[in-house]
């Protein structure tokens, strides 16, 4: 494609009149879009089985002690080579009210280390902690790995699970915990809600296994 036709084409050359000093590579491309909320929905429908009237606002946990504000935007919730099992988790962030995804909702995530079960002090580190936003058709994906069981005091086991709280505008804040099914110690864990288990589908990539797992989140309106 000629770089003429290539401004006509995609709106930049009207921009550029008024925009001198932005220059644009002859040879770049515009950014593939993302879903629109219609064709997320044909994709909630494929993936869950289910229509949207059967969407229900998710179960809430408490927040827990482990919490911490200020977390680094990134896509990855652990440092690179994390020993562990990669996990990969999509979802999108919907409105029971609307039955419509959230464009822009925002995500807190913390999980335990997979070597101390600890939480990381998130004073300077932040280590299995992450914030991202959704796109615009409520949208989001994130690394990780799998999380471990821990035991917070005796007899009191926690199975794997990752805290989060979702954000988007006009809708209650929600504090609540993603589990995945077949983990170990969710029969002991009072705090499991079989509702926020999900299930874990392997896949391989490069010769090598990781895990992925869809989450969809669903916030009441304010009202
Ligand atoms: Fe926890």
């Amino acid at each position: 494609m000629k770089r003429r036709d290539f401004l006509q084409q995609t709106g930049f050359g009207l921009a550029m009149v008024g925009a001198s000093s932005f220059i644009l590579r002859s040879d770049a491309r515009p950014t593939p879009r993302s879903l629109d909320a219609a064709e997320a929905e044909t994709i909630f429908s494929e993936v869950s089985g289910a229509g949207l009237d059967d969407l229900k606002p998710t179960v809430a946990r408490d927040i827990g002690p482990f919490y911490r504000s200020g977390a680094p935007y990134r896509a990855k919730l652990t440092p690179p080579f994390e020993p562990g099992t990669v996990l990969v988790v999509s979802g999108r962030v919907w409105s029971f009210e609307t039955k419509k995804p959230l464009p822009n909702a925002a995500l807190d995530l913390w999980q335990v280390d997979n070597q101390t079960a600890d939480y990381s002090a998130g004073n300077g580190d932040f280590k299995n902690r992450t914030r991202l936003t959704a796109d615009e058709s409520g949208a989001f994906e994130f690394e990780t790995v799998h999380p471990i069981p821990y035991a917070p005091g005796p007899n009191f086991w926690r199975a794997p699970h990752i805290h989060f709280i979702a954000t988007a505008a006009k809708h209650k804040q929600l504090v609540s915990e993603m589990f995945f099914k077949g983990d170990a110690k969710q029969d002991v864990d009072r705090l499991f809600h079989a509702s926020l288990a999900v299930p874990i589908v392997k896949k391989s990539i490069n010769g090598k296994e990781y895990e992925t797992a869809v989450f969809d989140i669903v916030l009441e309106a304010e009202k």
